[in-house]
Formats: C-alpha cells, structure tokens, sequence
C-alpha cells in the first residue's frame, strides 16, 4: 500500500534563497498595537521603555530577528499625512482615525519614532506611502526627508527635528488595497496612478535604491495583478503586493479560542489556499516577469476572527491558539517553498491587533503560539531553498479534504539543513518517512504542541505553548522517520 506520508528532499537550490524577508512584521495606527503595543509615551512611569518603546517588547523582537516591519498602516496609510507627526509633540495636530474605531489621532508617534525604533530593533524600515487621500509632492518629500543625505528642503526639516543622517529606507509601499479602503479604485487607474506615484519616488536609475511595493490584489484578484504587470513598466516596479486572511466568512468570522472543530477545518482551509494564490499570482508575474526580477510581496496575512467579546470591534483584538501556530507553520512552509518569487511576506499585525506575536496588558506582557512558530522557524532566513514534494495523509471534513502535513526546508550557510513540518489534524498523529537524499550524522529537534488545540498563552498562564526538545526523530543515514502529534509543529536540524 501506497505511504500515507512521504517527504522528499531535493538538492539544495543554491540559486534560491528564503529572502529573511519572508519573515517580516507590520504594525498599523489600529487598536492598541502601536499605542499601548509598541509605544507608551515618553513620560510612562510605570512600564520600561526607550524614547517611549517598551523594551519588553524590543527584546521579545529581537528574539525573532525581525527583518522588516510594515507602518504606519494597512488602510490607516492612505489617511496618513506624514508631516503631521513630526516636530515637538506638543504641536503635532489631532486627526481621526476613521477606519479603526474612529478615535483621536494625536501623532505622537510618528516618522522619528518609527525609524528610531527600527535601529532599536534591528529591523529594517518598510514605510507605506498615502496614495489615495495624498499628492504625489507628500510622497516625494517624504522619501527626500528620510533618505537625502545632503542639503535639501526636506533634509534641512529633517535637521532641524534633531536627526542629521537619513536613515535611508529601502522599501516603501504604493498605497495600500487601492481596490478597497486605498480609493476603491480599478486596477487600470490604479496602475496609472502607481505610475505617477512611483515616478516622483526616485532619479532615472532609481540610484536611491529604492524597493517600490504596488499596492496588490485582493487573494484571488488575478485580474488586478495581470494589469498591474502589464501596465506598469518593470523599471518603476520592485514588488507586487497581494493580501490574503485566513478567514472563514467575513459576516461571520468565528471566535478565537472556542471555535468548533468546523471552524477549525474552514480556516485551515482558508490558510492553505495560499499555496493556490502565491502559485497563481506567480504564473501571471512569470508570464510578463520570466526573470523573476519584481518580488512578490505578501504584505498582510495571518488569521483573522470575531474580536474579544467587551472589547471594541475596530480595534482587532483577538487571541491566538494552537490553531494559529498551524496557520503560521504552514504559511511560512508555502512561502519558503515558493522563494523564488515570494521575497517578502508581513503578518498581520505584530501586537495586539489579529494574528499578533505579542499580546500586552497595561504592563503586562505575553508570547504567543505564533511569536514560537515565528522563533522556530527563523533559521530559513537567508538559507538556501532545499526543494520538498509532499505526500499527506488528509484531515477531512463533510466530504472535504486538506492536507495534515506541510513541510519545508533549507539550507544554512553553517552547513545545517533545517526541516519544518507541520501537522494540523487535529486528534491523529502522523507518522512521517523523510527521504533525505544524501546521508546525515545527527538529527536533533524543537517542538510546538499543548495539550488542547486551542491552548493558548494568557497572562496568568503566559507558559501554556512553549517550545520543548523532541526526541520523536529517527536517522539512519539518508532516511528519517518522524512522529508528529497531532496539531504540532516541529523544526529540525540535520548535519
Ligand atoms: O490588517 C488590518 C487591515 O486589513 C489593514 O488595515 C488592511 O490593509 C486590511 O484590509
């Protein structure tokens, strides 16, 4: 009888490399993730910070190596206008934040703090630009006052402020969802727009430098990235954008911890379409884009539910179980496997806002299952992509199946190749043979489990999912058997 789980590695494709940047963040003006999640004022006595960023939560940060995060939004970019938050705070004027939950705005937090608070993580800046509510002028200075080094209008104001070098950002996003809350716009106008946009963004040989994002399709929204690659000349585009939630129904999204076994399916569904998106949306780009030179960027992903009862509906906050870690474990292995053409990915959002790593409390805070996944799976950053073919037992469901087991791998430059498998039935195990193609001398391995699929970390209990050893691995030569508990994910280490 035919294996019911079977992984095969391929050589290592030293041409290919899992971009770091797969491993990105973002964090918007929305409910309490910059406010309250990253940023709590100058003046806060009572939690430990710098220049008003917590360090708990830089810390915590540092331990995922963040390549990238994502500001100042999501839909709150295209309402932004930049040169509101710089200068003494005391002056900064009041907007309303009309997407997320209507409240005041004060721009304490702004261009300054952001970029600071980069250096401070280690982290490099990926700023999006107001497209739609903007002027292409707004843009313009906003890349001349960060990233000119000698004198100019905006370099001077820049100065002025108290910073003398530019911090020289790289990546930069053209609106955001333009299809949606970026303008509503077609993608034909939306092209043309971009193009005027990304114009005023650099020189003739872009000599800045500068990594220009299109604002992409909406998951399965194939027409806007053919027009996006048709219309837009290649020489102003660096990466196209696409948005995918695993969410099961947006009228009715479930709730975070107390989902039914159902739901449970419906979004792990909804979380393995991305191999269907990235593969589709990689077609087309290969199409206009056979060099692969425009990346593409899957700048928000992550699941997406009903918030937590009592709290406010704009603010997005929710938990995060077992069953996110599944999300992430398989996203992350989708992304890995498709590293030629996915060289940035952003989740959505960093804390407390949908699929955070972080969860904070007054003073308070908490990891997540998604922050160990996240932990885990950080040395494919920068690693070569060793291809994987994946046979799978199913987990099924009223006559519908998905995959249990999701898996990728790579190579590092220590000479470590590292394997991630996942498996997300929630009450059967799998037993897993790994053709490894050449022969290996020890295996060793880190798990993520918890005793109930929607465990998750509270602040009483902030230790209820943590990483352990495994020892469930077997290695003779070029074969490896593995055992994976149900809803688990395992990360190892072969040399
Ligand atoms: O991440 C929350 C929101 O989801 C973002 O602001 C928007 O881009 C998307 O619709």
């Amino acid at each position: 009888a035919q294996e019911a789980n079977l992984v095969k590695l391929s050589p290592a494709r030293s041409d290919v490399q899992i971009s770091r940047h797969i491993y990105g963040h973002f964090a918007e003006h929305l409910g309490r993730c910059i406010y309250d999640g990253f940023y709590v004022g100058e003046g806060n006595a009572e939690i430990p910070h710098t220049d008003g960023v917590r360090n708990d939560v830089v810390e915590a940060l540092k331990q995922l190596s963040i390549p990238n995060l994502r500001w100042p939004g999501g839909c709150f970019a295209d309402t932004y206008h930049w040169k509101d938050g710089i200068g003494p705070k005391d002056q900064r004027p009041t907007i309303v934040n009309t997407w997320w939950g209507g409240v005041t705005e004060d721009n304490s937090f702004g261009t300054h703090d952001f970029l600071n608070m980069c250096e401070l993580l280690g982290t490099e800046p990926y700023l999006a630009g107001n497209v739609a509510s903007g002027e292409v002028q707004e843009l313009a200075d906003w890349v001349q006052y960060v990233n000119h080094a000698g004198r100019s209008p905006m370099a001077d104001l820049r100065q002025k402020n108290g910073r003398e070098e530019p911090w020289k950002v790289k990546y930069w996003g053209v609106g955001n969802e333009a299809w949606g809350c970026g303008g509503n716009m077609t993608p034909e106008y939306y092209a043309d727009v971009y193009r005027r946009y990304a114009t005023f963004m650099s020189d003739w040989n872009n000599s800045g430098g500068v990594f220009r994002i299109a604002s992409g399709a909406n998951s399965s929204d194939y027409h806007w990235t053919e027009t996006l690659m048709k219309n837009i000349p290649h020489l102003l585009l660096e990466g196209v954008a696409l948005h995918h939630y695993a969410v099961i129904d947006w009228s009715n999204k479930g709730p975070s911890t107390t989902y039914s076994d159902k739901q449970y399916f419906q979004t792990m569904k909804s979380a393995w379409k991305m191999e269907e998106l990235v593969t589709r949306h990689t077609a087309i780009m290969d199409k206009y884009d056979p060099e692969k030179n425009v990346a593409l960027v899957v700048d928000e992903w992550g699941g997406w539910y009903d918030v937590e009862p009592g709290t406010n509906p704009g603010f997005l906050y929710q938990q995060n179980t077992m069953r996110d870690a599944m999300i992430a474990g398989v996203t992350l292995n989708i992304f890995n496997n498709h590293a030629e053409r996915v060289r940035m990915a952003n989740l959505a959002q960093t804390i407390n806002v949908l699929q955070a790593v972080i969860l904070t409390d007054g003073d308070k805070m908490v990891l997540t299952p998604t922050f160990h996944v996240m932990e885990m799976y950080k040395v494919h950053q920068d690693a070569a992509l060793i291809p994987v073919s994946v046979q799978s037992a199913n987990l099924t469901m009223d006559g519908e199946e998905l995959p249990a087991v999701s898996a990728s791998a790579s190579a590092d430059s220590l000479g470590n190749t590292h394997v991630s498998l996942v498996n997300i039935h929630p009450t059967d195990k799998q037993e897993i043979r790994v053709d490894l193609g050449k022969a290996y001398r020890s295996v060793e391995g880190r798990l993520l489990t918890a005793g109930d699929l929607r465990a998750y970390n509270s602040f009483d209990a902030p230790e209820t999912v943590v990483p352990t050893g495994y020892q469930g691995a077997r290695l003779r030569e070029n074969q490896l058997t593995v055992s994976l508990p149900p809803f688990s994910v395992v990360v190892l280490k072969l040399r």
